[in-house]
């Protein structure tokens, strides 16, 4: 009787907040999903979209003129198969350390940063003699690419409260005897200086914010300055002034659009003819079965509208606030026996005097992510030929049998499968 009490118990809680949370919508219809009105979701991707040059500030080192040249399939804000390249060397007790790059024949040394930019603007008719392209030294022996991930629907991702992440992460860990324990990475929210915020974005989830993310990748990947990243990697061959976003007329610089304009993104949706078939239903129980979802988790709600996040400085809207959606991710991060030795770099992704400021910060957490990475989110991973976090497998099948560590058992449990219900499984995953 008791028994049934608590089911009966759990079956009306569940529909309670299933009823309080609503969906979050999704599509790949280019349309807001409620942040912002049509029209300014419009104007907010065509300058994720705009193509930067030189005048404007594009380099001295950078990797595209465009976020839209990484972030393209199926639509802007999606992903791509572009791959960053990351390397460093194993410091004393096998640690990772930055690399050090010369550039400009040996007159100058990029340091405080793991990414390799592969273009540069010089060489150029101002500067004949500045050689200044970055080449990975052979002391770089730990070497990584990683690829570009889809943005649609991170909105929902950051509206996640931290305390549901370290909840996630306990209680998976519990469940599994130890067996698989998500770390947990506390970050500096770059626009809340002292502030810090549960990562969740990027392969070793560097970051909480995506105002944060927009700053480092306009800095990292385009070269463009901003009032959160206003320091140039180097000043070779620069010629506009600093910092080179400045806000227009209505207040906003670049970086807040680019966040905005992903915030206002709708979740990737699936495919909704496969996702009916039998196989594809079957495929999904099997997912649960084998025990994917432990990391590969399928349902996640936000926090309420009107929550203050990234150290107070946003606040949840409406449009964002109670709402499931379904990213087959857990944002943790796992060793599944394909970590790539990297740590994420301090100065790139926080700034320069980053050290100053978060004087509070665990170092030692993020040394000890560096065989870790992000459980991949699988919503939109059908539109994604290339996987895991350096693009190296093809098949669904491949990637799965890629895990190891924290996943040996679920991989393990796969294998075993019939050929008939690892189709299942498969074609589940083509639906997503
Ligand atoms: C040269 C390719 C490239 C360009 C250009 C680029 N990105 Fe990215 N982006 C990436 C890669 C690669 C990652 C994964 C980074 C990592 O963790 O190493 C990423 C990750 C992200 C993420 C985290 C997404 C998630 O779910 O974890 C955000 C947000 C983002 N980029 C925004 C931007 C914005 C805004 C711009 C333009 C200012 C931009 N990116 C330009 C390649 C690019
Ligand atoms: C311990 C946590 C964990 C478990 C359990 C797990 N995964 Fe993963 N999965 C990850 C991580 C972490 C990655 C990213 C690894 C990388 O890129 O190096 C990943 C990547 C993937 C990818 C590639 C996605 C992409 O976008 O590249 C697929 C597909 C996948 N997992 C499917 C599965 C399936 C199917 C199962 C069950 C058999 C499973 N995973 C179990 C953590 C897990």
């Amino acid at each position: 009787m008791k028994r049934l009490a608590a089911l009966v118990f759990f079956a009306l809680s569940v529909a309670v907040l299933a009823q309080q949370s609503p969906e979050a919508p999704s599509g790949f219809d280019n349309k807001s999903n409620g942040v912002v009105d049509d029209a300014t979701h419009l104007a907010d991707q065509g300058v994720f979209e705009g193509v930067e040059q030189v005048k404007d500030g594009l380099g001295p080192l950078y990797n595209a003129q465009s976020c839209r040249e990484c972030h393209q399939t199926p639509t802007s804000g999606g992903g791509s198969q572009v791959t960053e390249l990351r390397v460093g060397h194993p410091g004393p007790h096998g640690g990772f350390q930055n690399p050090e790059i010369p550039i400009a024949h040996g007159t100058e040394i990029i340091t405080g940063r793991s990414l390799v930019n592969d273009r540069a603007i010089c060489p150029n008719a101002a500067f004949p003699t500045t050689e200044i392209q970055e080449r990975v030294p052979d002391s770089e022996t730990i070497q990584a690419t990683r690829l570009s991930f889809s943005l649609l629907g991170d909105g929902f991702v950051e509206a996640v409260a931290d305390q549901t992440l370290i909840e996630l992460a306990r209680e998976q860990c519990r469940k599994s005897h130890q067996e698989i324990c998500g770390q947990v990475v506390q970050v500096p929210i770059v626009e809340a200086p002292g502030q810090l915020g549960v990562g969740r974005f990027g392969w070793k989830d560097q970051h909480a914010s995506l105002l944060s993310f927009s700053g480092d990748a306009y800095l990292n990947e385009m070269g463009i300055t901003s009032r959160l990243f206003p320091t140039e990697v180097t000043l070779l061959c620069n010629t506009a002034s600093e910092p080179n976003d400045t806000p227009g007329p209505d207040g906003l610089g670049d970086v807040d659009r680019f966040a905005r304009f992903v915030r206002a993104t709708k979740a990737p949706a699936r495919d909704a003819e496969l996702a009916a078939t039998p196989q594809a239903l079957q495929g999904a129980k099997l997912f649960d079965k084998i025990g994917c979802n432990v990391c590969h988790v399928s349902a996640l709600t936000t926090a309420p509208a009107g929550t203050k996040i990234n150290g107070g400085t946003f606040t949840i809207p409406e449009a964002l606030g109670a709402k499931t959606f379904h990213p087959y991710s857990d944002f943790l991060l796992h060793d599944v026996g394909t970590g790539d030795g990297t740590v994420q770099a301090m100065q790139e992704h926080y700034g320069r005097n980053m050290y100053q400021i978060w004087k509070n910060l665990n170092v030692n957490s993020f040394a000890s992510s560096q065989n870790r990475m992000r459980t991949a989110p699988l919503w939109g991973v059908r539109l994604r030929p290339r996987l895991m976090h350096d693009g190296a497998s093809y098949t669904f099948r491949d990637a799965i049998m890629r895990h190891r560590g924290e996943a040996y058992r679920d991989a393990h449990r796969f294998e075993r499968l019939s050929n008939r219900e690892q189709e299942a499984l498969v074609e589940f995953l083509k639906s997503l």
